[in-house]
């Protein structure tokens, strides 16, 4: 099967290249996130779980725009919602009802939502958090694990950490998952915050989440989870609900409004109260209407249909395929790990590279029309004859897979550029000296 013709992405790109710096808007859309050369670069349109290039080839999208696409693209219960809005004004002088109704919505769902607070993207709610425990608290420092977008206080833990004074970069650093020892080693009595995704892609082991409470509570550290990936995906509650374990802050944005750009913070009274004065956090789109009604449209389907329920099933039966695909071809180089509703291949080989095996597994998943760059997210649009193609894409591109390496032929079979490392680390980076 050939590879799609990407002349008018290619043209295109090379334009845009000149005026916009990194290519992109989102690093994870980026060309060093596909293969270039080889991967289509721009999207024109979507519909469920399928999009079409600006070259005009259809694909099956398992990346769901990064996260947002929860119940899939135009779709129609959310898009209604957004036009009804529409009708009426986006953004107004005065607050909208809106506001209250998504807010009353989200605290009767979410554990521990007392309070709620609406923004734009990820890193607005997260910082909001952590400013707010620093208030709460008094203290100044922060320990993370995780990925908590491009903002001073957490970029700076990583090797992007230009621009921002040393001072700031004293104040956060690291964890590492399912290790309480790393956290028990770094929290004292100056930590403001513990900051985590309660889950990537590896389930918590030992009781790690109940834990990390146990741990904030006797330091009078507030506890804060990022549920950008898995709110509204694990459980309409997220990971407090699915784990069984409460935070005293939570952050929402992806799948809650299926697109559109909103962010949540929620959290216990208490704190969420120094927003009342004590603590500064108002943006001019904070209240914009067209995502607080795909948000309130996007949480009804979700509960009229269990979509987390959905999610799990379909995602379960991909999962286990690719298992017994792999198992069947003896690759015991290759796996398939996270929890079934976003799951992701790991590579792990003597002589190829992660990089160069999943450039190679990405570029023939695009001759099957499969829009693939390491991950499975699943929407409630993956319907069975979605899972399936993927699946039987997965089942004849393997066995070729294991032979290129058998025959140490990967290198040449690969036609366009290696795809990039993924910018997120999860681990041993920027603990705290001992
Ligand atoms: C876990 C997590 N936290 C925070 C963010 C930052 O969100 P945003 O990019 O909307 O600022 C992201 C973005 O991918 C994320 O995955």
């Amino acid at each position: 099967m050939n590879l799609p013709n990407i002349i008018k992405s290619q043209q295109l790109y090379s334009l845009a290249e000149q005026i916009i710096p990194a290519g992109t808007q989102t690093l994870a859309k980026g060309v060093g996130q596909h293969s270039r050369n080889v991967s289509p670069i721009y999207i024109e349109k979507g519909k469920g779980s399928h999009v079409w290039d600006i070259d005009g080839s259809e694909y099956l999208d398992m990346s769901m725009a990064v996260g947002p696409v929860s119940l899939g693209y135009c779709y129609d219960a959310v898009d209604n919602a957004i036009k009804e809005q529409l009708e009426k004004g986006i953004t107004f002088s005065l607050m909208h009802p809106l506001e209250y109704e998504v807010a009353e919505l989200i605290s009767a769902i979410v554990p521990n939502a007392e309070m709620v607070r609406f923004s734009k993207t990820g890193a607005d709610v997260t910082s909001a958090a952590i400013r707010l425990a620093r208030a709460y608290t008094g203290r100044d420092d922060v320990l993370c694990c995780g990925y908590h977008g491009w903002h001073d206080w957490y970029i700076s833990v990583t090797d992007r950490n230009a621009g921002i004074p040393q001072d700031t970069q004293n104040h956060t650093y690291t964890f590492d998952y399912n290790n309480i020892q790393s956290l028990l080693q770094s929290i004292n009595d100056k930590t403001a915050a513990v900051i985590l995704e309660p889950m990537t892609f590896t389930m918590p082991q030992s009781n790690f989440l109940q834990e990390v409470r146990e741990v904030c509570n006797k330091h009078g550290a507030v506890l804060i989870f990022d549920e950008m990936w898995t709110g509204w995906r694990l459980a309409l509650g997220g990971a407090q609900e699915y784990f069984g374990v409460n935070a005293d802050m939570v952050c929402f944005s992806k799948a809650i409004a299926n697109g559109m750009p909103l962010s949540v913070l929620c959290g216990i009274k208490p704190i969420m109260k120094l927003l009342e004065k004590d603590v500064f956090f108002f943006t001019t789109f904070g209240g914009e209407t067209l995502s607080l009604a795909a948000a309130k449209a996007t949480i009804k389907e979700m509960e009229l249909h269990n979509v987390p329920e959905y999610l799990q099933k379909q995602g379960n039966t991909l999962y286990n395929e690719v298992h017994s695909i792999i198992k069947k071809n003896s690759i015991d180089w290759l796996d398939c790990v996270g929890n079934p509703v976003r799951t992701m291949l790991t590579y792990n080989h003597p002589e190829f590279s992660a990089l160069e095996l999943k450039t190679l597994i990405h570029q023939e998943l695009l001759r099957y029309g499969i829009l693939w760059n390491g991950f499975h997210t699943m929407s409630f649009s993956h319907n069975d004859s979605d899972i399936e193609r993927v699946i039987q894409a997965y089942s004849e591109i393997l066995p070729s897979v294991q032979n290129a390496v058998c025959n140490k032929s990967v290198g040449s079979l690969i036609k366009g550029e290696l795809m990039k490392p993924v910018f997120r680390k999860t681990t041993h980076f920027n603990t705290k000296p001992v």
